[in-house]
């Protein structure tokens, strides 16, 4: 198994390593996961699922949580939205 996973957040390449979470992934590119109705930015909170403030689209499907998934090889990750 490798060592690292690289996933693209809003097409960027960010590298992780192996068994982090897709939050981790949204972190380290200095983004956030998404923006809240009146336009604030939200981030993970709980980082156990319970939130859901780390809603991010992952491989086209939107409103997953960050926190619960881990990073896959060439994963595509949107977020800020
Ligand atoms: S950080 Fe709370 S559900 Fe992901």
């Amino acid at each position: 198994m490798p060592e690292n996973v690289t996933v693209y957040v809003n097409d960027l390449p960010v590298t992780v390593p192996t068994g982090a979470t897709v939050a981790v992934a949204v972190m380290l590119s200095s983004n956030v996961c998404r923006t809240s109705v009146s336009g604030e930015p939200r981030a993970p909170l709980c980082a156990m699922g319970a939130c859901f403030e780390c809603r991010v689209e992952i491989n086209e499907v939107r409103h997953l949580r960050s926190c619960q998934v881990a990073c896959e090889p060439q994963m595509k990750i949107k977020v800020g939205r």
